[in-house]
């Protein structure tokens, strides 16, 4: 299905999501002959497809000395807490399968832990550094791939329905003093400018737990997650459980 320059992919299970992401992941990669920037998400919903990507054959495919990997949110807690976002991507495959300087985790440990501020500007700094120009140019996209997740509330990244975040059109990286959704701690994120900077940026939902939130994205209902749009493409992959009926008819 594809519509409002967004396509929308049936896949079986949780299992099929993981393939195909890989699969376009790689592809993402390989379209880029120089240094590729991944940028990867938190949640429980892509620890599959990371697993695969710390496994053959994939592992042996991903050129890892030229991919460079960030996160789009983080939850500001320290690095070896078990909720950390990119801890879990590290744990899984980063610290296996990438160079540590190819890594790019949003930092947390600060001596300010309730102001996430402050780490929201120096990972601005880092992207723009990583980028090499203060303003993000629609030709040059920051990221190859931006990897995204749904809530069931709407919302994607740490931009949650409501909180002004979601409005941000300059900044690259806000601090978001309180979540939505559990775990109730203070978030980083990258706003939707800089998410939106990249060829592609590819959701991934699955379960019957999604259904409802994925009933209101694609009836185009004002959702942070609606209004994640890649410059490039912007793909959705959804498992059979999570279809909503109204779709699945089509
Ligand atoms: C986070 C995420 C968040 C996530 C969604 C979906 O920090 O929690 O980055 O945006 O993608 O909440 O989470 P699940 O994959 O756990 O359903």
């Amino acid at each position: 299905m594809t519509s409002d320059n967004r396509q929308v992919i049936a896949v079986a299970d949780p299992a099929e999501l993981a393939k195909i992401a890989a699969e376009r992941l790689i592809a993402r990669i390989a379209a880029n002959a120089g240094r590729a920037a991944i940028c990867l998400t938190g949640g429980s919903s892509p620890k599959q497809l990371y697993q695969l990507l710390a496994t053959e054959p994939c592992r042996g495919r991903i050129p890892w000395d030229r991919v460079h990997w960030f996160i789009g949110d983080e939850r500001f807690v320290p690095a070896d807490d078990p909720l950390n976002n990119m801890s879990m991507a590290r744990r899984i495959f980063l610290d296996r399968c990438a160079p540590a300087s190819n890594i790019h985790p949003i930092p947390t440990d600060t001596a300010h832990p309730d102001d996430p501020d402050g780490s929201a500007e120096r990972y601005e700094r880092e992207l723009k550094s990583f980028y090499g120009a203060e303003a993000l140019g629609p030709a040059r996209p920051l990221f190859d791939l931006v990897l995204m997740g749904v809530g069931h509330d709407g919302h994607t990244a740490s931009l949650f329905p409501g909180c002004p975040a979601v409005e941000e059109t300059a900044r690259w990286v806000v601090g978001v003093p309180r979540a939505n959704v559990e775990p109730f701690v203070p978030r980083v994120t990258l706003t939707l400018p800089a998410l939106g900077s990249c060829r592609e940026m590819l959701f991934g939902a699955a379960g019957d737990d999604k259904r409802a939130i994925l009933t209101r994205v694609f009836a185009g209902e004002d959702l942070p997650a609606n209004r994640a749009r890649a410059a490039g493409e912007t793909v959705w992959l959804v498992d059979q459980a999570a279809f909503p009926e109204h779709v699945r008819g089509r």
